[in-house]
C-alpha cells in the first residue's frame, strides 16, 4: 500500500487522509446551494484537478447537496478531466429524511446517473432519521451490493448505538461497516466521548471527518478579518456559526495553530487538518469542502507532514472545551 493511502474500514478502497468535500458544489440549488457562490463547472473542475494533482483521491458529496446539482458537477469535472474510475474514490449518501428504507433502490440509478459511473465506491445512509428502521436500510443496502450498484456501505452521522446496529445488521449479509461520517475537529470533539471513536476501533470502522475545519473557522481568516462574515451569505454564517462569540471562544485555539504553523512554514488550516488525520492513528481521515482551488492545494499540503505528539497532545489541552 502506499505509503500516504489509508484503508477505508475493512474495505480494499485506499485513500489519501485528505478527500474533498463537494457541499460547497451545490451550484445555487436548495438551502445548501444558498450557503456558498454558485461556482461554475469551470471552477469546479479547477477545484477537482487541483486536488487530484496535490495527492487528493477522493470525493464526497450527497443527494442532498443542491439536490443533485454537487454529484451532477463531480460526475461532470470527471468526464471533463478524463480521470479514471479506477484512480479516484467516489463516496455519496442517500437522504433518509421523510422516506423509507425502499427509495434507496428507486433512487439508485439517479444517483449513478448523476455521477456518471457504473458503480458507486462508498454509498452511505447520511442520518439516522427516517421512517425505516436501520434493519431495512442495510437489507436495501445489502441488495445494492449485490447488484453490483456499489462497493461498500457507509453511515453518516450515527450514534455508536446505531453503528453497531447497522454493523450487526449487515452481517446477516456478509457484510462490513465501512465508515461513519461525522462532524469533528478540534472545535467539534464530542465522539472522543460519546462511545463513537471507540466503537469505530473496537468495530475497524473508518470515521470520516466532516467540517473539519470547523466550517471555515479554524482556517484563521474569520478571526484575522471579522468584516469578511458580512460577505457570507446569513445561512452559512448560520452553519458555521459566524459570530462574535464563537470567534471570541475560539480565539485561543487558532492563536496556537498560528504559533505550530509557523515552526512547519504552513498554514492555520494545515496545522488543524493534520490533528485530525493524525491524532487517532489511522482511524480518521477527512473531507474539507473548497470553494477556491488555492483552498484545495493547502488542504492537500496538510498531509506532507506530521505533526509531534507533544504537539498533538498540546492540541487536545487547548482545544479539551470543544
Ligand atoms: N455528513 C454530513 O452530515 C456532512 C455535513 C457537513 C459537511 N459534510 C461534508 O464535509 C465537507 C466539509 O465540511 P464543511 O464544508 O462543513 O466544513 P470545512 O471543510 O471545515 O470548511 C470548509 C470551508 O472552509 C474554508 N476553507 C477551506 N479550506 C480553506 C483554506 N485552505 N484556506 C482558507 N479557507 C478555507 C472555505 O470557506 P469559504 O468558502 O467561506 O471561503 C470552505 O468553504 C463538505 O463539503 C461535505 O462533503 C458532511
Amino acid at each position: 500500500m502506499s505509503d500516504n493511502l489509508r484503508r477505508l474500514g475493512s474495505s480494499d478502497l485506499l485513500v489519501s487522509p485528505i478527500g474533498l468535500g463537494c457541499l460547497q458544489f451545490s451550484r445555487g440549488r436548495g438551502i445548501s446551494g444558498a450557503m456558498w457562490p454558485k461556482l461554475d463547472q469551470k471552477e469546479i473542475n479547477t477545484i477537482i484537478e487541483t486536488s487530484i494533482k496535490t495527492g487528493v483521491n477522493w470525493f464526497d458529496t450527497a443527494e442532498l447537496y443542491g439536490w443533485g446539482e454537487s454529484e451532477r458537477a463531480l460526475g461532470q469535472a470527471i468526464r471533463d478531466l478524463n480521470v479514471s474510475g479506477d484512480k479516484i474514490v467516489i463516496a455519496t449518501k442517500w437522504w433518509p429524511l421523510f422516506r423509507t428504507a425502499s427509495s434507496i433502490s428507486t433512487t439508485i440509478d439517479l444517483r449513478l446517473s448523476a455521477l456518471n459511473v457504473d458503480v458507486i465506491d462508498l454509498y452511505q445512509i447520511h442520518n439516522a432519521f427516517s421512517f425505516s428502521s436501520i434493519g431495512s436500510e442495510m437489507r436495501e443496502m445489502a441488495r445494492l451490493v449485490d447488484q453490483g450498484k456499489i462497493k461498500y456501505v457507509g453511515v453518516s452521522n450515527f450514534s455508536a448505538k446505531a453503528m453497531r446496529k447497522a454493523h450487526k445488521e449487515l452481517a446477516n449479509y456478509g457484510l462490513k461497516l465501512v465508515s461513519n461520517q461525522i462532524n469533528y475537529s478540534l472545535l467539534r470533539r464530542d465522539i472522543e466521548q460519546n462511545g463513537i471513536l471507540d466503537t469505530a476501533k473496537e468495530l475497524g470502522i473508518s470515521l470520516i471527518a466532516y467540517s473539519p475545519l470547523g466550517r471555515g473557522l479554524l482556517t484563521g481568516k474569520f478571526h484575522d478579518n471579522p468584516e469578511l462574515m458580512s460577505k457570507r451569505h446569513i445561512f452559512r454564517r448560520y452553519y458555521a456559526s459566524l459570530n462574535k462569540s464563537k470567534i471570541e471562544k475560539s480565539s485561543h485555539v487558532v492563536g496556537v495553530l498560528k504559533v505550530i504553523a509557523l515552526k512547519y512554514q504552513v498554514t492555520p488550516s494545515q496545522i488543524a487538518l493534520n490533528w485530525v488525520i493524525n491524532a487517532q492513528g489511522d482511524t480518521v481521515v477527512a473531507v474539507p469542502g473548497a470553494t477556491k482551488a488555492g483552498h484545495a492545494e493547502d488542504n492537500a499540503a496538510a498531509m506532507k507532514f506530521e505533526l509531534s505528539q507533544d504537539e498533538i497532545a498540546f492540541l487536545n489541552e487547548v482545544s479539551s472545551s470543544f
